[in-house]
């Protein structure tokens, strides 16, 4: 049996460009690769449930945050009262004389932070993403769905959206990673994809995960349009790999909703910029993934600059950009992300290409709450999920005030560790 840590998530950049220097080749193109047992990993996780992470509030003695700034998502609020009730953002005209007060005064209480991009494969990742303000956080890639649900339902936790198996070909670099036991997921032609998206979404799958390919071998471009067809079909978003211009391309002509990392060789030009707007493409750049590919492999003619640039061009333009980190701690991934604290270097990195600081804060709560189509949360408005994150200072007008947590509330359950 393989290490599971080292296996997971062959579904990074590792591979991207085909590269034998990167370790492309390491599970030598699928010769004797062993199946991969999840089940203890699946046991932990479901044992960890029985785990607690913080008591809720009791259902008459409310939490009651006085004199706080609220950023509600969309925009910053002056010093006011914040009740939490139960689960729930409550009225503050219901606070009560016995409810616990918390005098806020110079603090900003900010909706808990939405990643759009991480690989958690154990609860100890859930618990980093909760400490530093994640309070919900997409799943990239399910290889089983039976793990990807063993990380769902941890009360006080980061809740998960949930990806499908990866949509890919068997000619790519990302099918030979592919354990013998999952081979038969792999996309040999357009006939096999109406039963790839119902047998993902019979298993859960929140949304549709292509691997993009240009100018690797890969999907084509008629394979990736139907998927993106038979998803939408489905009522699921595809949510499209790559790191390529010419990929991007290809997933923009497929109509993908989202396309996730950056381009490391050439930025978007006009062309795409169009394109973007006219398909309601979003981009999710991970640019904090980014930046650690370029700094630890530095793989040839590829850089960090492309990927800011295309970031500075699709937000100037407006774009939706949403904050993902690509977080993972797989021996084989290409470069590691911490769980929960790298979220705070994405913001940076979005101010950093042209975000001010409250764009950037809405990039990571109402702007991927909404494309999600996550209605109870990503703002702070009455009868939404109790999901907080409350700080010193006002990011609003320092990015970094952000980091300087005092609390972190899931669906009410103050966070403590
Ligand atoms: C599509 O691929 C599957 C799996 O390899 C194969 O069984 C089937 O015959 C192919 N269909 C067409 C139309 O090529
Ligand atoms: C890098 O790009 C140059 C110019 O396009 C090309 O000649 C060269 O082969 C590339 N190097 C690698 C390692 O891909
Ligand atoms: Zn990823």
């Amino acid at each position: 049996m393989m290490d599971l840590r080292g296996l997971l998530f062959f579904l990074t950049l590792l591979c991207s460009f085909g590269n034998k220097a990167w370790g492309c080749e390491f599970h030598g193109g699928g010769n004797g690769l062993a199946a991969i047992d999840f089940t203890s990993l699946i046991n932990d996780n479901i044992a960890a449930r029985s785990l607690t992470y913080g008591e809720p509030s009791s259902s008459n003695k409310r939490t009651v945050l006085t004199n706080v700034r609220v950023f509600d998502g969309h925009v910053l609020h002056s010093p006011r009262t914040v009740v939490i009730d139960g689960d729930r953002i409550g009225h503050p005209d219901h606070a009560q004389a016995h409810d616990d007060v918390f005098d806020a005064k110079g603090m900003t209480l900010l909706p808990g932070l939405i990643d759009a991009h991480v690989h958690p494969d154990s609860v100890s990742h859930l618990v980093e993403l909760t400490r530093f303000g994640v309070t919900t956080a997409a799943n990239a890639f399910c290889p089983d769905p039976k793990l990807c649900a063993s990380l769902r339902d941890h009360p006080g936790l980061t809740s998960l959206l949930t990806a499908s198996f990866i949509a890919t070909s068997p000619d790519s670099a990302h099918a030979k990673m592919i354990p013998p036991q999952l081979t038969s997921l792999l996309i040999h032609n357009t006939s096999q994809i109406p039963s790839f998206i119902a047998q993902q979404v019979a298993d859960g799958a929140d949304f549709i995960k292509v691997i993009g390919s240009a100018p690797q071998p890969g999907l084509s471009q008629e394979e990736q349009t139907q998927l993106v067809r038979a998803s939408h079909k489905a009522g699921k978003q595809v949510v499209l790999h790559t790191s390529s211009y010419s990929a991007v391309l290809e997933g923009l002509v497929a109509g993908a909703d989202q396309i996730h990392h950056s381009t490391l060789d050439v930025p978007v030009d006009d062309r795409l910029i169009a394109m973007f707007k006219q398909e309601k493409t979003i981009l999710c750049p991970t640019l904090t993934m980014m930046r650690n590919i370029i700094d630890q492999i530095a793989p040839p003619n590829r850089s960090f600059a492309p990927a800011i640039e295309t970031v500075r061009r699709l937000h100037k333009a407006g774009v939706p950009i949403i904050v993902g980190t690509d977080s993972n701690m797989q021996a084989l991934a290409p470069a590691n992300v911490k769980f929960g604290s790298s979220i705070h270097d994405e913001l940076d990195n979005l101010v950093e290409a042209g975000f001010s600081p409250i764009e950037a804060l809405i990039a990571a709560t109402a702007l991927p709450a909404r494309l999600f189509g996550l209605k109870d949360r990503g703002v702070i408005r009455e009868e939404m999920r109790a999901d907080l994150l409350l700080v010193k200072g006002d990011p609003t007008e320092d990015i970094a005030a952000a980091r300087d947590i005092v609390r972190v509330w899931v669906g009410g359950v103050p966070f403590e560790s």
